[in-house]
């Protein structure tokens, strides 16, 4: 805590900030309390408040106001810390889109809009590190945006079409969890890039969309239909792209169906987050070998240094009409919790976001 404010005669941070009185300043957060044995639940977090803290030197801090949920958390919730699991006790780490309001950490200066790693609260204070840097917001996107479509979930979804299955005009392309947030964006962009594209989904309302807003070609709901029998009236002469965002069952299917010098594209496999004991290995590997086929792990993190660009590519899609940001927005900080398990029982339908504050008017 700073001394008294010159300007209002208060105690400096508690009530004022820079000269101008404002309320005091309580962060709300939700702190890890138990690692993960299972499925995520209310037993992993406590609820807490505590004041704001002040940035040191190489810090700054941020006013978070979109949170993005991402599958693999649960991998961190589960793993020790000294196996860079999170840390009992202190505020969930989360991805962000965030407003800074001080900064001792350059180029970063109050009022801009970040996108990086930061935690479910109110305020963070961090350094820009992370598993990559934080960024700061190119002019024009919106933080919801930063946050889902044109985050990390959509720039993995856009350098794993584009750079690793690499569909080409005519070829067929599949995806599993294609309405979630990776999912949405890949089968559009394998559309946009010319493929026949079908997805994989849970549930009515998904394969609805899919069919409809993204235009795809065809859609399968693994609640309700047969996949394997699906799939191949959908895809009669194989599949030459498989996007996997699940694993298990689904990506045995496709293997068995994969065409001649066939792409499989790993970019997740949420089945088997959370579950105990190694993962059984895809039985139809094999067909990889006769098939000349080709199973590509992907890491977004490889290319942040051409984030800008995919940013960019996606962006004048949205704009063009070509695109249709798809995102699952829950409102307020207290549903953070059960924001991160929807992504394991499938209710998010696209990109699941929480909204904790107002966006800054000039965004
Ligand atoms: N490689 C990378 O750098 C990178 C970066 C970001 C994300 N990812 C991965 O991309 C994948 C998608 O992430 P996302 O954030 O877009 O999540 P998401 O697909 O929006 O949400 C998860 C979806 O997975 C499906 N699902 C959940 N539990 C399942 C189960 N037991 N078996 C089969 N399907 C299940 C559900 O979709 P349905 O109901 O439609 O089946 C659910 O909606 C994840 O595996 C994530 O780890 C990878």
């Amino acid at each position: 805590m700073g001394g008294i404010c010159t300007a209002c005669r208060l105690a400096e941070r508690e009530s004022c900030y820079g000269g101008t009185p404002i309320p005091v300043r309580s962060n709300r957060q939700w702190l890890f309390a138990k690692g993960v044995d299972g499925a995520v639940g209310p037993e992993n977090f406590r609820w807490a408040e505590s004041p704001v803290e002040t940035p040191g030197e190489g810090q700054m801090l941020v006013r978070n106001l979109w949170l993005s949920f991402e599958p693999t958390q649960i991998l961190s919730m589960a793993a020790a810390p000294e196996a860079g699991g999170y840390e009992l006790g202190a505020p969930m780490p989360g991805l962000a889109a965030s407003e800074v309001v001080e900064s001792q950490l350059v180029p970063f200066r109050p009022g801009d809009l970040v996108y990086g790693f930061s935690r479910w609260e109110d305020y963070s204070v961090i350094d820009g590190t992370g598993y990559w840097g934080t960024m700061k917001i190119p002019t024009g996107i919106s933080p919801r945006l930063a946050a889902g479509t044109l985050g990390i979930t959509g720039l993995v979804a856009y350098f794993g079409v584009v750079e690793v299955g690499r569909p080409r005009p005519g070829e067929t392309f599949v995806a599993s969890a294609a309405a979630g947030g990776v999912g949405s964006v890949a089968v559009q962009v394998a559309k946009i890039l010319g493929a026949r594209t079908i997805g994989i989904a849970g549930g009515k309302e998904k394969v609805d969309w899919l069919r409809g807003e993204a235009g795809l070609d065809g859609a399968i709901d693994h609640r309700s239909e047969e996949v394997a029998k699906r799939l191949d009236e959908l895809c009669p002469e194989g599949i030459d792209v498989y996007f996997d965002n699940v694993g298990g069952p689904l990506l045995d299917l496709a293997l068995e169906r994969l065409r001649p010098h066939g792409r499989v594209v790993l970019c997740g496999a949420t089945s088997r987050y959370g579950r105990a004991g190694p993962p059984p290995g895809p039985q139809n590997y094999l067909q990889l070998i006769m098939v000349n086929g080709r199973m590509e792990g992907l890491l977004g993190k490889d290319f942040f240094d051409r984030f800008p660009e995919g940013m960019a590519a996606l962006q004048s899609w949205l704009e063009a009409g070509k695109l249709h940001s798809k995102e699952d927005v829950v409102v307020s900080l207290e549903q953070a919790p059960a924001a991160l398990a929807r992504l394991f029982s499938g209710v998010n339908v696209g990109k699941q976001l929480l909204q904790i504050s107002e966006s800054p008017a000039s965004s």
